[in-house]
């Protein structure tokens, strides 16, 4: 039987690892998979983290079965985070495994609801996003969103492309942090888009796998937020790695939120048996561990004090990266890079050139030329400045 099975090709964002792996040389620069490095390259575990893990070590009492959505308190303290003070809105919520668990969970919660959705996508999106819709044969339509000659969000072609929509379609958007690109809606840009979503009857569903790495987490939540106090649902799938640097323990949670209290308790009861079918329940260690950073004022203060850190990292490379390459070129069109936000920015080179910059500056970066700055040090800037100029970017 298993001769049958297709071959599949492998994951273009993580296949870099193996290839970085493999190569000799001493001197190498990762900037592939999304994961945040501290100045001594290592991606350490949060202090606040670690604080609440051996205070669960020692207060745990028991490893048996947890609910079937997941621990009703995680689910209530990542809403909080998430939405904020938010009267009148209905919210179901499962516990997931990492954002991607949410992802695939919220596409199957769509296929149940509307089975002829079609969902609409930012043209780039996160390649995983497409290789689950393709996975799971839905039909998918991108819209144009980056502008590859500015680097910033293309508003009139997004809105151009979403004028296609029709009632029961989903929009997939990134939160903040939009991962490839790097380029954000601004506040106008997500009420344009929100208008033409609840014109449309059209349902968002937003990747939150970066909050409080672009401006904060108030400041980068504030346009799910808009369009949670505009549109009638909206999906919403949360991950935790990034910014509790929980990628192992795999947090995340998928939220379905409406005004409707009898359309989110039909939402929770699907939800719940989506769990069901999938894993049963939910992975739940990490998770504590989040409540408990999220509940505890002194580990919260601690955590949004090394959150704020992380952030100021990237900020502070963004800044000398584009500096180097002012220097460098004599020229600022490469300023975007201190505009985008959060871990990625996505450069402009071609796949001739991505590849140039990895055989000959053993420079890793994906395909369509997206770095992750949190995992560029101080050091390696210039290298990759001067990589960059002489590829002919
Ligand atoms: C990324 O885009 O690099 C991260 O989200 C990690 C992943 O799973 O792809």
């Amino acid at each position: 039987m298993l001769e049958y099975l297709p071959q599949q090709s492998p994951d273009g964002i993580l296949q870099l690892k193996e290839q970085l792996s493999a190569d000799p040389r001493a001197q190498k620069v990762d900037l592939g998979v999304g994961v945040y490095r501290n100045a001594s390259g290592n991606t350490p575990i949060m202090r606040a983290v670690r604080r609440a893990g051996r205070q669960l070590w020692e207060d745990e009492t028991t490893k048996t079965y947890t609910a079937l959505a997941g621990d009703a308190a995680f689910l209530g303290s990542v809403r909080n985070l998430v939405l904020g003070e938010a009267p009148g809105l209905n919210v179901a919520a499962i516990a997931t495994p990492g954002g991607t668990g949410a992802v695939r969970l919220g596409f199957d919660l769509v296929r149940m609801a509307w089975p002829d959705a079609r969902v609409f996508y930012t043209d780039p999106t996160w390649t995983n996003h497409l290789s689950i819709l393709a996975y799971l044969g839905m039909e998918t339509v991108p819209f144009r969103y980056f502008d590859a000659a500015t680097h910033d969000v293309d508003m009139e072609g997004m809105l151009q492309d979403l004028a296609q929509l029709r009632e029961g379609d989903i929009v997939l958007l990134h939160g903040c942090c939009h991962n490839p690109t790097g380029a954000d809606l601004d506040a106008e840009g997500w009420q344009a888009l929100i208008a033409c979503i609840t014109g449309a009857g059209a349902v968002p569903m937003i990747d939150l796998a970066y909050l409080g790495l672009g401006d904060g987490i108030e400041a980068d939540a504030a346009g799910l937020r808009a369009v949670c106090a505009a549109c009638p649902e909206v999906l919403i799938a949360l991950s935790c790695s990034k910014n509790f640097g929980l990628y192992r323990e795999r947090v995340g949670a998928l939220m379905a939120v409406t005004g409707d209290a009898r359309n989110a308790a039909l939402a929770q009861g699907s939800l719940t048996h989506l769990n069901r079918q999938t894993y049963s329940f939910p992975p739940d260690h990490g998770a504590r561990l989040v409540t408990l950073v999220l509940n505890d004022p002194d580990l919260r203060a601690e955590w949004q004090s090394e959150l704020d850190e992380m952030r100021g990292q990237i900020t502070q490379l963004r800044a000398a990266l584009v500096q180097e390459l002012r220097a460098r070129s004599n020229a600022d069109r490469f300023d975007f890079i201190a505009r985008h936000r959060g871990m990625f920015s996505m450069i402009g080179a071609s796949p001739s050139q991505v590849t140039q910059m990895r055989t000959e500056h053993a420079i890793y970066m994906t395909r369509d030329s997206r770095i992750n700055i949190a995992g560029l040090s101080a050091r390696d800037v210039p290298v990759l400045a001067a990589a960059m100029i002489e590829v002919g970017l």
